[in-house]
């Protein structure tokens, strides 16, 4: 009995010893840490259930029948962050580099199996060279099979994907299908076709981290949402991230106590946005005075910069941030950002958390990169992802609301639950100077003329009191007022019930 019971820890012993400790030591030269280490550092202490250690690959080609490593390069099961279940796998690189095999993947399709029928998040970490190339078809097969459950559980339950070493060739797939990736900066990196390949195609010389970098695909590509400086930050910043998802698509999220009262006045709110229309503010300011406790997870900071987007609470409860930033593109709307926020509105509208839209947003961008890339079926998207959206949905808008970025930014007509404008609004179809040059076309070239009618276009129009007269804003507010009327609307929203009509799926401008 006794020999059996040591034979079980010898088993388990080899299977935790992965590639070998020369491997290992190997990982840690290149500042990475094992795939253990990592989940050590993910998940509470003693919380990990390991499921499969003893599965091994079937591979008897090329001499694999005599190397077969416990666990086959991937560690999976499920544990606990801040008590909250999360299933798990996490690809260690120093068994056959990470690489795929159809054992591997059965692995990774059995807890993600899992977590949709229990309702909880799952998280990958991958480092790995690809397909088991000893395996062939039979690897590309077990791809397949986790994009597929990728697809399934996709707004069902969150999917979150850290990059933490090579991921490339068609296995980027399967983190650009999770909601969300967190890439390690200098020893992560993504790309279909690596710098050699580039190089005989297209004769550009480029490097591993210039072509699929965490920088490059957090401020150029917008395919990653943070980047970190090593894989402890990254782990942990997941942590801080984790708290503010729900379970799954039926559950709401978390609510932590927090001493932040809902009814705190904030007066330096109201001198925030300057006399000189013209004149920039920093958008983070406003969102982190309203916030609990000043705390927003931002996603994507450095890339379309012109717009905010990430996750903060209001009472303790998760609501989803989108918001202009005057100090970038002056907030205007493009391409990239309108892509950013709506990938974001659809992702907090799956998860029920409402969305606090702050809008100082003074048209589209203009221009052929903007036309001939596709901004009316790009800008589209934002615009369909607030009106489908049934969560709870609180707009603020601050200064600048005009043509047809008002209307896409969570406006009263795109079922806006409560719209509020500050006094220093400005909603029109557009800015004075350009209404009064088109309607005063003759006046071109009498600049006092011009002045003249543009400073009664702006008294007339760039107000919120034409808009508020006709019940599009429910209330003119005072800035330092905005957290107790957005927490107190919140409030009102709980319990709101919308419901689309039924289809079989829409049919979103992709
Ligand atoms: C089997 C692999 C492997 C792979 C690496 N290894 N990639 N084994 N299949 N795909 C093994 C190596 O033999 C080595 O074994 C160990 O992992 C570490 O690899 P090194 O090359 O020593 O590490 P490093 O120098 O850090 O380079 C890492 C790497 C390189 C850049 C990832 O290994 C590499 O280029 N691998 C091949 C990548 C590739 O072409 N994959 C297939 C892509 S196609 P030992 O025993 O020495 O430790 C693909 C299609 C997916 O993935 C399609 C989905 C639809």
């Amino acid at each position: 009995m006794t020999d059996i019971l040591r034979q079980l820890e010898d088993m388990r012993a080899a299977a935790r010893a992965g590639g070998g400790a020369r491997r290992i030591a190997a990982q840690h030269e290149k500042g990475k840490l094992s795939a253990r280490e990592r989940l050590d550092v993910l998940l509470d202490p003693d919380s990990f259930e390991e499921y499969d250690m003893f599965v091994e690959h079937r591979c008897a080609d090329f001499g694999m029948a005599q190397q077969t490593v416990s666990g086959d390069g991937v560690v999976t099961g499920w544990g606990t962050i801040n008590g909250r279940q999360v299933f798990v796998f996490s690809q260690d690189f120093t068994v056959f580099g990470g690489s795929l095999s159809e054992a591997h993947a059965e692995k990774i399709c059995k807890v993600m199996e899992q977590a949709m029928k229990v309702g909880a998040p799952v998280i990958g970490i991958n480092d790995s060279g690809g397909a088991r190339i000893q395996e062939g078809v039979a690897s590309l097969a077990g791809y397949a099979d986790v994009f597929q459950l990728n697809v399934l559980a996709s707004g069902v339950v969150p999917q979150i994907s850290l990059v933490m070493g090579p991921c490339a060739g068609g296995a980027v797939y399967s983190p650009a299908m999770t909601d969300f990736i967190f890439m390690v900066k200098d020893s992560a990196y993504m790309f279909v076709t690596g710098p050699d390949v580039v190089k005989t195609v297209t004769h550009e010389s480029v490097t591993q981290e210039e072509l699929g970098g965490a920088i490059t695909h957090t401020t150029r590509s917008g395919v990653a949402d943070g980047a970190f400086e090593n894989d402890v930050e990254a782990l942990l910043q997941m942590r801080r991230f984790f708290d503010f998802l729900p379970p799954n698509n039926r559950e709401k999220p978390p609510v932590r106590a927090t001493a932040d009262a809902p009814d705190r006045i904030e007066p330096s709110l109201d001198s925030l946005v300057p006399s000189n229309p013209n004149k920039p503010y920093d958008m983070h300011e406003l969102i982190e005075k309203v916030v609990d406790d000043g705390d927003f997870f931002e996603i994507q900071p450095n890339y379309a910069r012109n717009i905010l987007v990430g996750l903060a609470r209001m009472e303790g409860s998760t609501v989803g941030i989108v918001a202009n930033q005057p100090m970038v593109l002056a907030g205007c709307l493009d391409i990239a950002s309108s892509t950013k926020a709506a990938r974001f509105v659809r992702f907090c509208d799956c998860y029920n958390s409402p969305i606090l839209t702050f809008v100082d947003v003074p048209g589209f961008l203009p221009g052929t990169a903007q036309e001939f890339g596709g901004i009316i079926k790009h800008g589209a998207k934002l615009l369909y992802a607030f009106a489908e959206a049934t969560v709870p949905k609180v707009t603020v808008i601050a200064r600048k609301a005009y043509g047809g970025a008002y209307d896409v930014m969570s406006s009263k007509h795109l079922r806006g639950d409560a719209n509020y404008a500050w006094p220093t609004a400005e909603i029109a179809v557009m800015g004075p100077k350009g209404a009064v040059e088109i309607i005063f076309r003759e006046d071109r070239g009498d600049e006092a003329k011009i002045a003249e009618r543009t400073e009664e276009y702006r008294r007339k129009f760039a107000n919120p009191f034409v808009a508020a007269h006709r019940g599009f804003v429910d209330d003119v507010i005072m800035p330092s007022a905005t957290r107790k009327r957005v927490c107190r609307a919140l409030a009102m929203l709980r319990n709101k019930r919308l419901e689309n009509p039924w289809k079989k799926h829409d049919n979103i401008p992709l």
